[in-house]
């Protein structure tokens, strides 16, 4: 059958805004800052920034280049490229459909607390109990989760232009503008905060080693959106007059700036709040679910603060969560030829079945473990620590030693040049 014509992004900005709008999202603002704080502040800041602009670089222009050189999604572009490479592409594909679900429970706990703060709820959600006992039942997070994906599948479902860009092109701006505010908030009015700040940025050197280097590669490629086929069905839409260098600097620029302000936003506030605790900060998951709010809730305007800051984080979950679902939806179109909505609504019925199992694992069968981790745990386990690096390894060696780089700096040259290809 004739391929049905691929849709592209209108132009530079909405490619960028879309893929910035990937790469943005609850790994910037909710993991990032746990792990700068955990793995020494401005240390880890370092050896970060080091590695986006070098390896990110190199794997996100890669990724970019062979969507746009072969047009079609991770399945069929892995195989155009080396038909022995076809595996990586499954394999790739395989990593948004574990985690989607995944993130799309988390994206209803978002939700759930936008709402509950937009409502005057804030207080009940500030109280200690409150998360624990939240996600101790099914029938609330399963229900905010079919929400968080249900609007996911309403976005994709119009399209590349009318959907992700569009939606992207207005939460983007708005996402920085929160951002920003919230951050000048927290460091002028909440007293102490500045010491907090001077632990996230100054570099403590004892606190360096190789697993400082293992996490932020791990956050890296996590943040970026890569080695899972998101960044190839992106570049898959976009035009051949965009420079994929620039386009990248740009992306970069936006996903390490968030992920900075974000650390700015939470790890001075945690700090002030805890008497300059640092064990407070390890809290994981409890930092932005369950400390956070009781931040807010004693802050002067602080229903106001913590309802902007968890429509932000929303917008932010929400933009990552249509990358993830319309790389699935692209690869079965891809293959099959399937109207557009039938692929997203088997995609997204597809996701809720395992969304619930992830709901349980943190509820009530958080007793339950595979191999000594939580159910969510270890599948997270399994995506960020195994099958990610497997495809960036894999995709590396196609390219250095199957393909030749210039199958792909050509492609890279076409619009623009490209000035850091010896880094490449
Ligand atoms: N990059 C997103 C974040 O930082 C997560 C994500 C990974 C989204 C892969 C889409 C694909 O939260």
């Amino acid at each position: 059958m004739e391929p049905t014509k691929r849709s592209t992004f209108t132009g530079k900005l909405g490619f960028v805004l879309a893929a910035a709008g990937s790469a943005v999202g609850l790994g910037n603002i909710w993991r990032f800052p746990y792990l700068a704080a955990k793995y020494g502040g401005g240390i880890f800041l370092l050896v970060y920034v080091a590695l986006s602009v070098t390896f990110g670089f190199a794997l996100t222009v890669a990724e970019i280049a062979i969507g746009r050189k072969t047009r079609q999604s991770p399945v069929g572009a892995y195989r155009t490229l080396h038909r022995r490479f076809a595996f990586v592409g499954a394999l790739a594909s395989v990593i948004p459909a574990l985690v989607l679900p995944y993130y799309a429970v988390i994206g209803g706990w978002v939700m759930h607390y936008a709402v509950g703060f937009w409502s005057g709820g804030g207080s009940k959600l500030a109280q200690e109990s409150y998360f624990p006992a939240y996600i101790g039942t099914l029938a609330r997070p399963a229900l905010w989760l079919c929400a968080f994906v249900a609007l996911t599948a309403v976005i994709v479902l119009c399209g590349v232009r009318r959907g992700i860009e569009r939606v992207s092109r207005i939460t983007m701006p708005v996402l920085i503008v929160l951002m920003l505010s919230i951050v000048l908030y927290a460091l002028f009015r909440v007293e102490g905060a500045v010491d907090g700040l001077r632990y996230y940025l100054k570099p403590d050197p004892g606190k360096f080693g190789i697993k400082t280097v293992v996490a932020a590669l791990g956050q890296l490629f996590y943040s970026m959106s890569l080695a899972m086929g998101v960044m190839i069905t992106f570049g898959s839409y976009m035009s051949r007059d965009v420079s994929i260098e620039r386009a990248t600097h740009q992306i970069e620029l936006f996903d390490t700036g968030i992920a900075l302000l974000a650390g700015m936003m939470i790890v001075p506030a945690c700090f002030a709040f805890s008497g300059g605790d640092p064990e407070a900060l390890g809290a994981g998951p409890g930092l932005m679910f369950g400390v956070l709010p009781r931040i807010f809730a004693e802050m002067p305007g602080g229903e106001l603060i913590g309802g902007a800051f968890f429509v932000m984080v929303l917008l932010a979950a929400l933009t990552s969560s249509i990358s993830l679902m319309e790389t699935l939806v692209s690869t079965l179109q891809d293959k099959w030829h399937l109207r557009r909505g039938y692929c997203c609504l088997a995609v997204a019925g597809g996701s809720l079945l395992p969304g619930l199992l992830f709901c349980l694992g943190y509820g009530r069968w958080s007793e339950v473990t595979l191999f000594g981790l939580q159910i969510p745990a270890f599948f997270d386990f399994v995506t960020n620590n195994l099958l990610m690096p497997a495809v960036a390894l894999a995709t590396c060696i196609m390219i250095a030693y199957f393909l030749k780089p210039h199958t792909l700096t050509d492609e890279i040259a076409r619009s623009g040049g490209f000035r850091r290809k010896a880094l490449f």
